[in-house]
């Protein structure tokens, strides 16, 4: 009896225990999954029904009121554009660990209904998935085949330096707007890689298809075209939709000519650029029967689209922020030009002088952070569910790394809204990197043509200012050059005219 006893209290005790067990267990997990879905939303403004935040949105410069907001809310919060969540990033220090160290995570691009109309989700910047990884891999090893960041680039563009400065000469020191000679002259170099050749600036192919590139951008990064990305159904009310469709469709029908150009001539031992190498490849895909290639006419179309409009207004852009700069800081034009003088002399600048000008390789970089000329990059998407600095984000939520942010993070630059050369100089004046300057983005989708650019900017630059001297037009002063920029999907600078003098 005592035995039975004894074993009933054991098994009660056994019972008691494994249910405390079980409890504990059943908590420990309740608590984990409980952690799991309580993990914060990034927090941000208040939406309303339908329109979300837009009302707080300066949607001409959507940039500045995020960076407003991140006052309040921190360096990743949310708000709604419509019914749309989007989470911003801001700061360099919470943009680049989205996107260098969660680069899967937050590498997906967000398609807008915009980008749509010309790209359809083919070429590289407005793609994903398998299509995009081969676009942009095939992409980044043709153009260094044909030079993009090595001689064969230099090449060309000291070649095309020329051309540029005689178009400055015909106007023989009188006012002019920079917009179309820099963009010809930048729109040369990337059309010289991809076709094989460069253009005549009077060929109206060419300047017709760079004035559309130019619109595009304007049009495409527009605060009614924002308005459509978030509300489609508007696009037939819209004047800046019609532009974008009527600009894709001559873009298509004057590629498509040029392609059936260079397809008649194509001689598969003697390449001439990017597009001979597509139409190579994808000849060799057809006759192997490869199903599933992605080497298709659409493919072609829309990759080098991208290249061209991507090559062109961004560079452009640039320097003529550059010019711009150089006009309303005479000082600072004076001792870029002192130093080129003494270094280089009068023979034409190569990209290995650029060791040897740290104070013009200074100005330069000081320029790209100053016009921060993709504020708020290009919109990113999240790949997956996300678990980023305590926060919880969505798989397909929109992401913007907020640029300008970080080349203007208060935190690593000691002016940040100032032009301040010395930004980019140690204290015996020679270069020195800084790690918040992100004007290519970073990770998996950093800018494919970076090293084109970098080149570009270098040579353009020190070349004009060796050879010229910008100032303002007779009575503007240059307190009348703004700063501030006008908004599309690059800041350019706002309309303006400039003297380009002589100096040799
Ligand atoms: C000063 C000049 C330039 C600047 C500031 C610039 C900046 C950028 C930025 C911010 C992005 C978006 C990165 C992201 O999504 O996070 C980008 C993407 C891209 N850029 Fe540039 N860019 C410049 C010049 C060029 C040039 C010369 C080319 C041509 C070869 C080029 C081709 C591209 C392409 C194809 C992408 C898309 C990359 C992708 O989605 O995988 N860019 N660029």
């Amino acid at each position: 009896m005592a035995v039975i006893e004894s074993l009933l209290q054991f098994l009660s005790t056994g019972t008691l225990l494994g249910a405390l067990l079980l409890l504990l267990v059943l908590y420990l997990l309740s608590s984990g999954s409980r952690s799991q879905k309580e993990e914060k939303e990034p927090p941000g403004p208040k939406p309303v029904p339908l329109l979300g935040n837009l009302l707080t949105l300066d949607l001409k410069r959507p940039f500045d009121t995020f960076f407003e907001l991140s006052k309040t809310y921190g360096n990743i919060f949310q708000v709604f554009l419509g019914p749309r969540k989007t989470v911003v990033l801001v700061g360099y220090k919470t943009v680049k660990e989205a996107l260098v160290n969660y680069a899967e995570e937050f590498g997906d691009r967000k398609i807008e209904p915009g980008f749509r109309i010309m790209n359809d989700e083919h070429g590289i910047l407005f793609s994903n998935g398998e299509n995009w990884r081969e676009m942009r891999r095939f992409a980044l090893s043709n153009l260094r085949d044909f030079g993009m960041g090595k001689r064969g680039s230099e090449e060309k563009i000291i070649e095309e330096i020329q051309f540029l400065k005689g178009e400055f000469d015909k106007f023989e020191g009188k006012p002019f707007d920079t917009t179309q000679p820099v963009n010809y002259a930048v729109s040369n170099i990337i059309s010289a890689i991809v076709y094989g050749s460069r253009f005549e600036y009077t060929d109206p192919r060419f300047t017709d298809m760079v004035d559309r590139a130019n619109e595009n951008v304007r049009v495409l990064g527009s605060a009614s075209m924002m308005l459509y990305n978030i509300f489609p159904w508007l696009g037939p009310f819209l004047n800046s939709k019609r532009i974008a469709v009527r600009n894709a469709l001559r873009n298509r029908a004057e590629m498509t000519k040029l392609f059936t150009g260079l397809l008649e001539t194509l001689n598969p031992l003697d390449r001439r650029g990017f597009v001979d190498s597509f139409l190579i490849r994808k000849q060799n895909d057809e006759q192997s029967c490869k199903e599933d290639s992605y080497f298709h006419d659409e493919n072609l179309i829309v990759t080098v689209g991208n290249l061209f409009s991507a090559g062109t207004d961004t560079t452009g852009t640039t320097l003529r922020w550059g010019l711009m700069l150089m006009a309303k800081y005479p000082h600072i034009q004076d001792r870029v030009y002192e130093e080129i003088d003494r270094v280089i002399g009068g023979r034409k600048p190569v990209v290995e002088d650029r060791k040897k000008l740290p104070y013009t390789d200074a100005v330069i970089h000081e320029i790209q952070r100053l016009a921060n000329i993709v504020p708020m990059s290009l919109p990113h998407k999240t790949s997956c569910d996300v678990h980023f600095n305590g926060y919880f984000i969505k798989k397909g939520t929109t992401v913007v790394p907020l640029l300008t942010s970080v080349l203007k993070d208060p935190s690593e630059w000691e002016k940040p809204n100032s032009f301040y050369p010395e930004h980019f100089l140690d204290e015996k004046g020679q270069f020195v990197k800084r790690d918040a300057f992100m004007p290519f983005s970073a990770g998996r989708r950093v800018c494919l043509g970076e090293s084109l650019a970098r080149m570009e900017l270098f040579l353009f630059f020190t070349s004009v200012l060796q050879s010229f001297r910008f100032t303002t037009p007779p009575g503007v002063s240059v307190d009348d050059l703004d700063l501030k920029g006008i908004v599309g999907i690059t800041l350019n600078p706002s309309p303006h005219k400039l003297c380009a003098i002589r100096r040799s």
